[in-house]
């Protein structure tokens, strides 16, 4: 019974996926869960009310001015009532209102009226999936903290085989079981000053270059999250990256390594916990030229560089050293090896390690997997999304502050 007691309301969209909605809904009462569902005006081509009905005990929701449901709950107040809102399946359609901010009807104001999470299943033609349009409202809703679960690949109930069918329901479920127990963290760091480097770091060459990496800024982001929703007062040393700045977080900008360092020691004072997420440039160009460098009618140029501070190191051996310092190590071969020297020659007390050489994790994507090495323990946590891994390793810092 893992979502025992939750209130989760379950949008569900026109399409052909939506036959697998009652299955889900069943999953969902089995794990102890209370469901409402709410259908678009085409859903119920697909699916019956009277179906969903019999497995939730509660009769569907569609209509924005339904007077006898809204008098039996208002729409604000199912809106306040639901833990999460998941819907599934999403079609292009509804990944559009919702990314519009539009709110025709019950469910997308519901989406809009809610402060729970938002967690949308897709599902639809791969071609439509792979379309610009429904690729940027996708970016969009993440971008906004909306958890995007599947879509699977394979055969499509029209004969096209690809990215489109609607995760399977397990795997639903899979997402919101994380999200809830990550709810144990809740208060757990209240009064607790934690500080985040994120993202990439820019090495100016002249005016208008600049040298850095891939990194998106999403497992720093996510780590940001996970501290304030544990309660603690949270400080985002980022670099450039396209991301919102996570609800409560106080989130300060910069471009270089050395800017990222003056920041860092800026907000060393009374914090209690230092975590270094950012892809700091390990060099930069010794001279950044103040005029743009021209082009030259023949010939090759070369800039050269200069090793930029080790923040995290410098943090480890500060006179205001936190209590615990966490690093990251992205690492292409004998990955936990090298995490294991590089904790010691940083001094740090946890680092996260994870195999960059692999496609699906890491630089850029949306999931994570990773080694958490401190002194007396090497925990592996397989993949998952960056927001859950997020969650594992604050459990792992607040273990480490229970030590100290
Ligand atoms: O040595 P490497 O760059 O692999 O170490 C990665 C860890 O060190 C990360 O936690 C990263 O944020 C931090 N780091 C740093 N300053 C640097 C280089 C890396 O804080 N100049």
């Amino acid at each position: 019974m893992t979502l025992a007691g939750k209130h989760i309301v379950l949008g569900i969209s026109g399409g052909i996926a939506a036959y697998k909605t009652p299955f889900l809904v069943r999953q969902l009462v089995q794990n102890g869960a209370e469901v409402e569902t709410v259908l678009t005006r085409s859903a119920a081509e697909f699916v019956t009310p009277t179906t969903l009905a019999a497995l939730t005990g509660r009769p569907p929701r569609s209509a924005l001015f339904d007077i006898e449901a809204e008098a039996a709950m208002g729409h604000i107040e199912l809106a306040r009532w639901a833990d999460t809102l998941v819907i599934a399946p999403a079609t292009a359609h509804t990944i559009g209102r919702l990314a519009a901010g539009l709110a025709d009807d019950l469910l997308t104001t519901l989406a809009l009226a809610t402060p729970a999470p938002l967690f949308l299943a897709p599902a639809m033609n791969q071609q439509m999936w792979a379309h610009v349009a429904v690729q940027e409202n996708i970016r969009a809703l993440r971008a906004r903290g909306v958890g995007i679960i599947g879509p699977d690949a394979g055969e499509q109930a029209c004969g096209d085989v690809g990215p489109g069918r609607m995760s399977e329901p397990e795997t639903i479920i899979d997402h919101l079981q994380t999200l809830h127990a990550q709810k144990p963290l809740e208060g757990k760091l209240t009064g607790r000053k934690i500080v985040i480097t994120a993202g990439p770091t820019r090495e100016p060459i002249d005016p208008v270059r600049y040298i850095s990496n891939h990194s998106s800024g999403k497992q720093g982001y996510a780590m940001a999250a996970a501290a304030r929703a544990a309660g603690a007062e949270v400080v985002l040393i980022s670099g450039p990256t396209r991301l919102e700045t996570p609800a409560g977080v106080r989130r300060v900008d910069v471009e270089s390594a050395t800017d990222m360092m003056k920041a860092t020691q800026a907000e060393l004072e009374q914090t209690d916990v230092f975590i270094g997420v950012a892809a700091v440039a390990d060099y930069r160009p010794a001279e950044p030229k103040d005029r743009k460098i021209k082009r030259e009618s023949s010939g090759d140029i070369s800039i050269e560089m200069t090793m930029n501070p080790d923040i995290i190191r410098s943090v480890a051996e500060s006179a205001a050293r936190p209590t615990v310092v966490v690093g990251f190590a992205a690492e292409t071969n004998d990955a936990i090896q090298h995490a294991r020297d590089k904790r010691l020659r940083k001094g740090l007390d946890l680092i996260v390690v994870n195999d960059v050489s692999r496609k699906d994790i890491g630089f850029n994507t949306d999931e994570n997997a990773a080694t958490l090495i401190s002194d007396d323990k090497e925990v592996t946590l397989s993949k998952q999304s960056k927001d859950s891994l997020a969650g594992a390793i604050v459990e792992a810092i607040v273990e480490l502050l229970g030590e100290s």
